[in-house]
Formats: C-alpha cells, sequence, structure tokens
C-alpha cells in the first residue's frame, strides 16, 4: 500500500507492506545493509530505509545515488536513532529514474542565489520545499479566513483594458500585426495583463457586499528590490457598506490571522525557517500576532521622520511619497510594531479612492511591518458621483471606457472600501525569507523570465 513520507513518519503503529516513493537524498552502504535516506517533499523530513545486502532489487543499490527516484517496499519499525520514531526495513528496493553525477543537489548545501538559478530543481531541497508548502498552507489559510466570514470569492479578469493603479506600468496583450492600429487588435482595442482586480471587485462589492479577489497581478515596473515582482498574488477583499476605519480593521486581522495560522501551525517547516532563515522570526510574528498595530495619518508619519535625526537617501516632506527606507524606519525603530498609515495626501494616489474634507488628503491606508515595509495598500473608495468625475476628467479617464465604473456611484451608491495584501511579501514575512523571488515559483522580474 502506498504511503506518502509524510504519512509514515506521522503514523502512530508499526505497518508491514508499505510502499513509498522519493528522491534519494544520501545513501551509505556497510558489508551488510545499506541506509537510505528519501524524501518525497510531503514534509521536511526524510525517511531512513534500510536495506539488507541481498534483499531484492539489491543489486541496483550502486545507481541510488543522491538525486534518483526509487520505490521501496518494506516493513515500519520503530528507530532506534536519535531525531526520528520511525525507519523502515526494505523487503524490497526499486529504482525508478537514475541521477548521474551531474546532478546539482548533491549534499554539499547551496545558498538561494546558486539555486535560483536553477527553480526547476529548488523545490528538491529543505528550505525551498518548505517554502512553498508554506505557499500552499497561506492560500489556505486565505480562504478560510473569508468564507469563515461570508465573503464572496470573486474572479476577477486577468487580461483587462483599465489601468486600475493610474500608474500606466502594465505588459500589453496584443495579437496586432506590425504597424497595426489597435482597432485589428484581437478585442478591437488596447488591453493588458491586470494590476489590481479592484475596480472589477467594486462592482462584485456593489451586489454581493463582502468579497475578495485573490490571483495574479502584473506591473512592467523597473523596480530592482528585493520587494518587487513583475508578476505576483495579490488578495483583494472588498466591502460594501464599509469605511476606512473597517478597511484598517479588517487588514490587521486578516495580516494576523495569517500570521498565527504560520506560527501555530502543526509541521517542521516553520521549525526550519525560525532554526536556518531568522533566528528572530518566532519572536517578531509573536509579537505581531499578540499586539495592536500601531496607527498613523500620514502626516503624523512625516513629522515624525523629519524628526528622526536620520540621513534617508529620499528626501522626507508632506506631499512626497513615503519610500521604502521611511516605511521601515516607521515600523523598525519609532514604533517598533507593525503601524498603519492613513490619509495620505490625494496627488501621490489613484484616482478612486475618497476625498477627505481637508481638500488635501484621501481615504487611503498602508500597512507597514518590519522587515518588508507596505505589505497593505488600500482605501475608503470615492462614492460621491460628482466629485469621482471632476478626479477622473482631471486624470484623463474617459467617461466613455469607465461609464460602467460611473454606474455604481449612479445606481444605489454605498460607502466602500477595501484593501490589496501582496501574498509574497506575506510569505516573506512569514518565513523570514529575504527575496522575493525566493517565495515564488517562477520568479519574473526585470530582464528574467525563465522556465
Ligand atoms: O498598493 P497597491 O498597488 O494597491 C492596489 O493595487 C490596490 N488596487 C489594492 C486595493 O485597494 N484593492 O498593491 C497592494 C499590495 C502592496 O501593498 C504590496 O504588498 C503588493 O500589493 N505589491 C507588490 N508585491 C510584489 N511585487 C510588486 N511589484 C508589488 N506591487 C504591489
Ligand atoms: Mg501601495
Amino acid at each position: 500500500m502506498w504511503r506518502s513520507v509524510k504519512e509514515v513518519l506521522g503514523g502512530t503503529e508499526a505497518a508491514k507492506g508499505l510502499t513509498v516513493q522519493g528522491w534519494v537524498r544520501t545513501r551509505r552502504d556497510s558489508k551488510d545493509f545499506s541506509f537510505l535516506e528519501i524524501n518525497d517533499g510531503t514534509c521536511l523530513g526524510s525517511l531512513q530505509v534500510i536495506a539488507d545486502v541481498g534483499i531484492e532489487g539489491y543489486d541496483q543499490i550502486q545507481g541510488m545515488t543522491t538525486g534518483a527516484s526509487v520505490r521501496v517496499v518494506g516493513n515500519l519499525v520503530s528507530s532506534p536513532g536519535k531525531g526520528q520514531k520511525w525507519e523502515m526495513q526494505a523487503t524490497a528496493v526499486e529504482m525508478v529514474g537514475s541521477a548521474p553525477e551531474d546532478y546539482p543537489l548533491q549534499k554539499k548545501r547551496h545558498g538561494p542565489e546558486f539555486l535560483r538559478e536553477m527553480a526547476h530543481l529548488r523545490p528538491r531541497t529543505n528550505l525551498f520545499g518548505a517554502v512553498f508548502r508554506t505557499r500552499s498552507r497561506l492560500a489556505h489559510a486565505v480562504h478560510r479566513f473569508f468564507e469563515e466570514r461570508d465573503f464572496v470569492y470573486v474572479h476577477t479578469p486577468i487580461i483587462t483594458a483599465n489601468d486600475c493603479e493610474g500608474a500606466g506600468e502594465m505588459f500589453q496583450v496584443t495579437t496586432r500585426p506590425a504597424g497595426g492600429n489597435d482597432q485589428e487588435d484581437f478585442f478591437g482595442k488596447t488591453t493588458h495583463l491586470t494590476v489590481s482586480g479592484q475596480l472589477e471587485g467594486e462592482t462584485f462589492a456593489c451586489a454581493l457586499t463582502n468579497i475578495y479577489t485573490f490571483g495574479p497581478t502584473f506591473r512592467a515596473e523597473n523596480s530592482h528590490t528585493s520587494r518587487h515582482a513583475s508578476e505576483f498574488w495579490m488578495i483583494e477583499p472588498e466591502m460594501a457598506f464599509c469605511n476606512l476605519e473597517g478597511d484598517m480593521d479588517l487588514a490587521e486581522e486578516f495580516v494576523k490571522e495569517l500570521t498565527r495560522e504560520i506560527l501555530e501551525g502543526p509541521d517542521d517547516d516553520f521549525g526550519l525557517f525560525s532554526r536556518f532563515v531568522d533566528k528572530g522570526l518566532e519572536e517578531r510574528l509573536r509579537f505581531i500576532v499578540e499586539r495592536p498595530f500601531a496607527r498613523l495619518s500620514y502626516t503624523e508619519a512625516v513629522e515624525i521622520l523629519e524628526k528622526s535625526g536620520q540621513s534617508f537617501d529620499y528626501p522626507v516632506g508632506w506631499g512626497e511619497n513615503l519610500q521604502s527606507e521611511h516605511e521601515r524606519y516607521l515600523t523598525e525603530e519609532h514604533c517598533k510594531s507593525p503601524v498603519t498609515v492613513y490619509d495620505y495626501p490625494e496627488v501621490i494616489k489613484p484616482f478612486y479612492m475618497r476625498r477627505n474634507d481637508d481638500g488635501k488628503t484621501v481615504a487611503a491606508m498602508d500597512v507597514l511591518v518590519p522587515g518588508i515595509g507596505e505589505i497593505v495598500g488600500g482605501s475608503q473608495r470615492e462614492e460621491r458621483l460628482e466629485i469621482l468625475r471632476r478626479t477622473m476628467s482631471r486624470e484623463g479617464l474617459s467617461e466613455e471606457a469607465y461609464g460602467w465604473y460611473l454606474d455604481l456611484r449612479r445606481f444605489g451608491t454605498v460607502p466602500h472600501a477595501g484593501f490589496g495584501l501582496g501574498f509574497e511579501r506575506m510569505l516573506m514575512m512569514v518565513t523570514g525569507v529575504q527575496n522575493i523571488r525566493d517565495v515564488i515559483p517562477y520568479p519574473r522580474t526585470p530582464g528574467v523570465c525563465g522556465p
């Protein structure tokens, strides 16, 4: 009977006649038997297999080198060795696929930079196996969080004709013949990969009340940092009858709940992160889960930065964007906790954010966390038709193209709000992994598009 290594290692009693399949991590031979360590990626741990000389298939043992795939049949017995409860006494071993000497993942521990060059093999290492199992866990936790709160999961489109963030950082989708115009294009107009599902999400919130999207988003942004990818996943809830405060509350609850899921998870993967990736990880995550986030208005944040006495690379001043160095100072040095910054200047934010009564700021908010900076960006949306119309015309957005968006304000308009959480940045936070390229299976960054 086939069993995963995870099932076998987590078992409660000895068993006979089990089949395990996986890849050889190491093999040691002695006179009477060989020791195989087999990993199948279902968990961090590997199964120790003892193959006595002369059992069925033992003549193939020399081929079972690091990286080879094998099938083992045997009995599960309690292990006298330290660190593991069970080991397998093989009755038969079988080679499935060999891995010659040029298999790149030999015993030596490789760093993430080296492994990034072989994204197709790195999931076979302990670190990346743990990262991608954690990614899967976190995705399930996202859906659970919203399902428990009656949010409807909406699949917003990937191909779109609008630019939600208005930053013009979009990848064009086209079948246009060389020299052709946009009418000759596939959709009869210019289209792009989405930068955010928000605008379409708003239309569903204004029908189903509470919704969320969770999908890939694309930005042709020439940012060469450890926190930017050109393709990344974003979770975007949108709530009707909700203001900025409700939005900030949900974002905080969400970040805490996802953190708790990883911190209190049942598996060994978190242990690997806190022992080998970031020794301060557990303490930092406990702090995030247990304490309220700080809240500062943008104006207060700028005052704090101006008085900080720090020499920043980018200037600080009211009306300037907060750069990552500013965000990290606020969260790591000043507040020493996650901080939600709200009410940003209108001039640095997209058209859809709700204008505040001061005439200068909008009801925007960003959640900043230690080690990363911005992890969530959101806002209350402008629900007043005339004000929205004026902003859109100032920004050159045509009523023809965005008529559907204005319709939400024409027909039963409601205060509504939402935010986007960067899924990879969240993964960086809970694993301690420092580079976004190491938490996404196949990273796309400027100039880089591997398999
Ligand atoms: O702040 P952003 O641009 O907000 C929006 O797109 C809104 N439409 C969301 C909404 O209100 N529904 O992006 C949201 C989050 C950021 O806080 C960050 O965590 C992540 O998405 N993000 C990126 N992650 C990786 N690589 C990039 N290039 C990212 N750009 C944004
Ligand atoms: Mg943002």
